[in-house]
């Protein structure tokens, strides 16, 4: 097991007498090449969780083991931040350097890497965000496009080849074609390196298609855990938490219910698996 979460709590008021936790004793288990979805209304905790798991935030209470280390208890930053690379929401507001490469290289510069090496992984960061190193390395981050921002401050993020790759909203504010585009690179990630994703997004479609696993968080405490089918079976509770499920699941909902459909399945998160679905129940019926 890569990760594990065990008893943990953040409090960020200085006085933890006052009970006033943002994190309630959560755990969970994460394995190596997992594909995780954080769900959660806003104020649930997702951000503070996930700036925990890379040293950020140092929690109240509790244990966070990666690779068998509880890094709650290591001093080395360094050493944490080789593990797990955090985007934060909005990243590109951390943009400060005067041309890309630069930026993009102030991380792996800080593990003390040596200047070959440095220039390898900015390379080889930005084509896996797909800008071309050539095109972009001396240009200014503060003249692209908010997209293409978000791209760099992805890759500043890639070029320390974290284990752990967690995203907070990272197609937040994006067209839906560069969203898309964001996120096939961020299956092709996976794909290719088996890399361990947390993915933290208010977009229920987008989580049901890529999670292997949801973890659903409510006022700071863990509530509901599993597998996409698992969680968006439960639409009252999420709606009484002020989520919802994916449009088209509900859509099957309503339709399986309206037309008596007892055999037809509900756990579809796409327009094509919904039509073949269909399809399939009423091919079904023409033959009774
Ligand atoms: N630096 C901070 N100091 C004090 N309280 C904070 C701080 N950051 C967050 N909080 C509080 O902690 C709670 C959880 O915030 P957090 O940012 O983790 O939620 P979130 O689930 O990421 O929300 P969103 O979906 O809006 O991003 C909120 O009540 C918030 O006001
Ligand atoms: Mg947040």
């Amino acid at each position: 097991m890569l990760l594990q979460v065990k008893n943990l709590s953040h409090t960020y008021d200085p006085d933890i007498k006052s009970n006033n936790y943002t994190l309630k004793d959560i755990n969970f288990e994460v394995q190596k090449g997992e594909f995780i979805g954080l769900i959660g209304h806003t104020g649930s905790g997702k951000s503070t969780l996930v700036q925990t798991l890379n040293a950020l935030i140092h929690p109240t209470k509790g244990e966070i083991i990666i690779d068998g280390q509880d890094i709650t208890k290591i001093k080395n930053l360094k050493e944490i931040r080789k593990k797990v690379g955090l985007v934060f929401q909005y990243p590109e507001h951390q943009l400060f350097e005067e041309n890309i490469a630069a930026d993009v290289s102030f991380g792996p510069k800080n593990l003390g890497l040596n200047e070959d090496e440095v220039d390898r992984r900015v390379k080889q960061a930005l084509e896996w965000v797909n800008l071309d190193y050539e095109e972009f390395k001396d240009r200014s981050p503060f003249r692209l496009s908010g997209g293409q921002q978000r791209r760099v401050a992805i890759a500043g993020v890639l070029a320390m080849e974290p284990e752990i790759l967690i995203l907070d909203e990272p197609t937040a504010g994006l067209d839906p074609k560069a969203r898309v585009e964001l996120i096939n690179e961020i299956v092709n990630l996976k794909d290719k390196f088996g890399l361990t994703i947390i993915l933290i997004s208010h977009r229920m479609e987008e989580i049901a298609q890529l999670a292997d696993r949801i973890l659903v968080l409510e006022s700071g405490k863990l509530v509901l855990e599993g597998s996409p089918s698992y969680v968006f079976d439960h639409d009252s509770y999420l709606e009484e938490i002020g989520l919802g499920i994916p449009q088209i699941t509900s859509v099957m909902k309503r339709l399986k219910k309206k037309l008596k459909l007892s055999d037809m399945r509900t756990d579809i998160f796409t327009i094509e698996d919904a039509k073949q679905e269909i399809l399939k129940v009423k091919r079904v019926k023409d033959v009774r």
